[in-house]
C-alpha cells in the first residue's frame, strides 16, 4: 500500500515537471504558481456546494499570489516556454492593475464564504474572480 503511494507520488511529480521542462528560475517559479492557482480554482468550484472553508482558503492563496505575482515578471522574461506576451511590458502598469483585479475578486470570495453565503453568491464570485485570470490571459498570455 505504501508503495503504490509512493509511486502516485512520484508519476504525479514527474508530469508537473515535465510540463515545465526547460523552464528556469522566475519563469518556472511563476508557471508553478499558476498551476496552483488552477488547482485552487478547481478546488473552489468543487465547494460552491459544499466546505466554505476550503473556498476561503483557497481564495486566499490565489490573493497572495496574485499581491506577488507581477515581481516575477522581470522585463523580457518570456524565454520558452514561457507563455508571457511582450505586451506585458508595453503596458505594465495595466498588467499590474489586472493582478490587482485579481486580487480583489479572491479576496471578495473569502470574505464571502467566510460570512456563511449561499452557494449561489459563491458561485456569483467564483464567475467573477475566473473573469479576472481571463482578462490578464486574453492580453497578456500566448
Ligand atoms: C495579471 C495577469 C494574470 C492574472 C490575473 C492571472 N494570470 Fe495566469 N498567467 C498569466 C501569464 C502572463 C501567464 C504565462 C506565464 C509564463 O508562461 O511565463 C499565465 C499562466 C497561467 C497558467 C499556465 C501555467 C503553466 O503551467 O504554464 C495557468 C494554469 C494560469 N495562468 C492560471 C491562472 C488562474 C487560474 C488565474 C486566476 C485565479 C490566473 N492565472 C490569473 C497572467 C495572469
Amino acid at each position: 500500500m505504501k508503495r503504490v503511494i509512493t509511486l502516485c507520488i512520484l508519476s504525479s511529480l514527474a508530469v508537473v515537471t515535465q510540463a515545465h521542462e526547460g523552464a528556469e528560475g522566475v519563469i518556472k517559479d511563476r508557471m508553478d504558481r499558476f498551476k496552483a492557482n488552477k488547482e485552487s480554482m478547481k478546488a473552489i468550484k468543487g465547494n460552491l456546494g459544499g466546505d466554505a472553508s476550503v473556498i476561503a482558503k483557497e481564495a486566499l492563496a490565489i490573493q497572495d499570489w496574485a499581491n506577488q505575482m507581477t515581481d516575477f515578471f522581470p522585463e523580457g522574461s518570456t524565454q520558452s516556454p514561457s507563455e508571457a506576451l511582450p505586451a506585458i511590458w508595453e503596458n505594465f502598469e495595466d498588467f499590474k492593475a489586472r493582478a490587482a483585479a485579481n486580487a480583489n475578486a479572491a479576496g471578495d470570495l473569502a470574505n464571502l464564504a467566510r460570512s456563511g453565503a449561499d452557494a449561489s453568491a459563491l458561485t456569483n464570485g467564483f464567475k467573477a474572480l475566473g473573469k479576472t485570470c481571463k482578462d490578464c490571459h486574453n492580453d497578456y498570455k500566448e
